[in-house]
């Protein structure tokens, strides 16, 4: 079986584990959370890390910072994962969608002006698959309507967008490290930021929200959303490797491309000139003219031990937000297209050359001339 992704764990990381309990630093105290932070939000070029238990913790704690309340409006990509939702109906707050644009799978720059109203307090893009969104044009519209910009970036570890890091470019950043993620803690996750008053009401929140005058005493209604050190441990020495890592996503991307190019009827993933790509999941799209569905191609895939994913379901097609009155009604076409052809092939660290070329062997055989 080839698996969709695995994490690329090794002695370093067994070491800093070994660490911790040897020394009894297995809470969310020690000197490895200090040290994934300051390291972690050093290379997304951040001033700040606040680390977190997972992806969704961190987009939470980033709504809850900004003190985000019933009646705001965050908008945000009808096409990404549900966390992203979640964190801003945590708040009590309107999450208002916007489509994808057709190349890339970002958020349509293009379509997020004409959503704004009075109640909107957030844009909040949405990093998918590995390629940054197009950041300017937002920050553009919010600096124009006075809006707080929120990168969902739990997927992009290393993407650039003109040079900078995704993540570190809007007021807040929010990174995942479940195990699929670029580097990993097994679960966790961390708000970056460069600013000091955000930092700390994240910091502060995160941590039931204690009064640093008295103890037990208490400024807020917090959360306890305390990475361990355990798993900053290991983040620490994920860290240590996290550009080999992006380099190994990026060549599984060329070798895929190289192997897959001249396939009609796929699609394969792009890089804008303006970005780099992570390839966090080698993502394509099954087009009519493969000759096969992408359902189809998924099935012969697996009867081979090959793993895929199909893409996200829009926001927008959940019925569970249609029970709470969300989006009934509402249509994105793109982001419907790319959900009904998009999947994605195994994308680890760890892949080699010669899986890559059985899985693109495997992906001909399926094609019907
Ligand atoms: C875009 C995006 N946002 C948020 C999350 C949530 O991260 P976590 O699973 O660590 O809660 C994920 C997880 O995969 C994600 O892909």
């Amino acid at each position: 079986m080839i698996p969709v992704c695995i994490p690329k764990i090794g002695d370093e990381e067994l070491k800093n584990v070994l660490d911790c309990i040897k020394t009894n630093w297995i809470s969310s105290k020690g000197e490895y959370v200090d040290k994934f932070e300051e390291g972690f939000s050093r290379y997304i070029g951040c001033d700040y890390g606040i680390s977190t238990t997972s992806g969704t913790t961190a987009l939470h704690l980033a709504m809850a910072s900004l003190g985000l309340k019933k009646g705001d409006e965050v908008i945000v990509p009808t096409f990404t994962i549900a966390s992203t939702i979640f964190a801003i109906l945590y708040t009590g707050a309107t999450p208002v969608l916007v489509d994808c644009e057709d190349e890339t799978w970002n958020i349509d720059v293009n379509q997020i002006e004409e959503k704004i109203t009075a109640n909107t307090k957030v844009i909040m893009p949405v990093h998918i698959y590995g390629h940054p969104c197009d950041m300017d044009p937002i920050i553009e519209i919010a600096e124009d309507f006075d809006l707080f910009v929120v990168e969902d970036a739990a997927e992009v570890h290393g993407a650039e967008y003109k040079g900078r890091k995704a993540g570190g470019i809007g007021h807040i950043g929010c990174f995942s490290f479940y195990a699929n993620k670029i580097i990993t803690t097994g679960e966790g996750g961390m708000l970056v930021t460069n600013n000091p008053e955000l930092a700390d009401k994240a910091s502060k929140l995160k941590d039931l929200a204690f009064s640093r005058e008295r103890r037990f005493l208490h400024d807020d209604v917090g959360f306890n959303y305390r990475m361990t050190n355990i798993q900053a441990a290991i983040g620490v020495a994920q860290l240590e490797k996290i550009e080999e890592y992006v380099a190994m996503r990026r060549r599984n991307a060329f070798l895929y491309n190289e192997y897959l190019k001249d396939l009609k009827g796929i699609r394969l993933p792009v890089e804008k000139s303006w970005a780099k790509n992570v390839y966090w999941m080698y993502s394509i799209l099954i087009e009519d003219d493969f000759g096969v569905s992408r359902d189809e191609l998924m099935e012969k895939l697996s009867a081979k031990g090959i793993e895929t994913r199909t893409f996200f379901i829009p926001m927008h097609e959940q019925p569970v937000f249609h029970d709470q009155g969300l989006f009934k009604g509402e249509q994105y076409p793109v982001a419907e297209e790319i959900s009904k052809k998009g999947m994605y092939l195994p994308s680890s660290s760890g892949l080699s050359e010669h899986e890559i070329e059985i899985i693109s062997r495997n992906i001909y055989e399926s094609h019907k001339i």
